[in-house]
């Protein structure tokens, strides 16, 4: 049985519902499951047999992050490093993800699985550690780095720009950071992949779907693909430019974040999807969430 942890959140609730739809069979656990109580998961696994674990669980708010360091690093170094250790006792294989900010983004071509991390913040800071938890713990392990997430469920980039293109005449968008918008439902079948085919090394793995671009051309495909499929009503709302500097947040965040994929494509036999095309099924399936672009 796989155990899926973090099932509640925006890539888990994803991996979930693909799970169910392949008669796949797992268990799922969110904040219930405390992962930075070792006990907690112990009592779990108890009289279960468990094949895979998949961390999907994180601190994921990279602003409040910078002011709670302490916390983030429970969640993102800690329960990491409890999971591995678990999973080790277990004889389980653990699949972790992490993220494309354990780099600090001053590089100009895709990073590589074996590039050095540096990142720039505590949310970085973080996953970089508990990837290193994982790795010093476990022996059985894939780490998938992931940027630029979105899925059906919960809060993300693409249901906040069609909200406030709905509602605002103008909007403004960075255009001098650089990466890859990735669809929830293209990693989760990346995942279950992976399980599948059983045999592939054990290791690092980027996984993101395929472009390069800034957050301004996103914006741009969003109305687009939003004027197309009825999304978006305000077809007037113009999408203004503006460099980070102009758009300062509490955390920094990385200019260049554009992951390589060889590494996993040829692993699998498998080319990832472009991102337009993605974008373009996110939006208009009927699992899109209205209710999330209401005002
Ligand atoms: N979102 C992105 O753009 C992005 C980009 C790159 C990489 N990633 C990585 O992708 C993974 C999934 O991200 P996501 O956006 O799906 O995250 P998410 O929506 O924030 O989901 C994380 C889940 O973990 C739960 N959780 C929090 N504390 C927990 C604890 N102590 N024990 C067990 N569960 C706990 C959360 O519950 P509560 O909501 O109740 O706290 C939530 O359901 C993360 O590893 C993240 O770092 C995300």
């Amino acid at each position: 049985m796989i155990w899926l942890i973090g099932c509640k959140g925006m890539l888990g609730t994803e991996i979930a519902r693909q799970f169910s739809e392949n008669n796949i069979d797992y268990c799922g656990t969110d904040i219930d499951v405390d992962i930075t109580d070792p006990q907690a998961l112990a009592e779990f696994v108890k009289g279960k047999s468990i094949s895979y674990i998949i961390n999907c669980s994180a601190y994921t708010a990279v602003d409040k992050a910078e002011s709670d360091a302490e916390f983030a690093k429970k969640l993102n170094e800690d329960g990491p490093r409890n999971i591995a250790n678990l999973a080790n006792q277990i004889h389980a294989k653990m699949i972790h993800i992490s993220t494309d900010y354990v780099f600090d983004g001053t590089g100009k071509v895709p990073y590589t699985e074996d590039m050095p991390v540096a990142p720039i913040g505590v949310y970085g800071r973080t996953k970089a550690a508990g990837e290193a938890a994982v790795k010093h713990n476990l022996k059985e392990y894939f780490i998938i780095r992931t940027a630029w997430l979105y899925g059906w469920a919960g809060k993300n980039f693409v249901y906040t720009m069609i909200k406030a293109m709905n509602s605002h005449e103008s909007v403004k968008v960075v255009n001098d950071q650089k990466g890859s918008p990735t669809f929830a439902g293209d990693l989760a079948s990346i995942i279950i992949k992976i399980i599948n085919k059983n045999n592939i090394p054990y290791g690092t793995y980027h996984c993101t779907d395929i472009g390069e671009i800034t957050w301004w051309d996103f914006t741009n495909e969003i109305k687009k693909i939003g004027i197309g499929c009825g999304l978006i009503t305000n077809n007037r709302c113009i999408v203004n430019s503006c460099t980070t500097d102009e758009y300062p947040t509490p955390a920094k965040r990385p200019a260049y974040s554009v992951l390589s994929k060889e590494k996993l494509q040829n692993a699998l036999g498998y080319k990832l999807p472009d991102w337009r095309t993605s974008l373009k099924y996110f939006m208009c399936s009927s699992l899109f969430n209205m209710n999330m672009i209401k005002n």
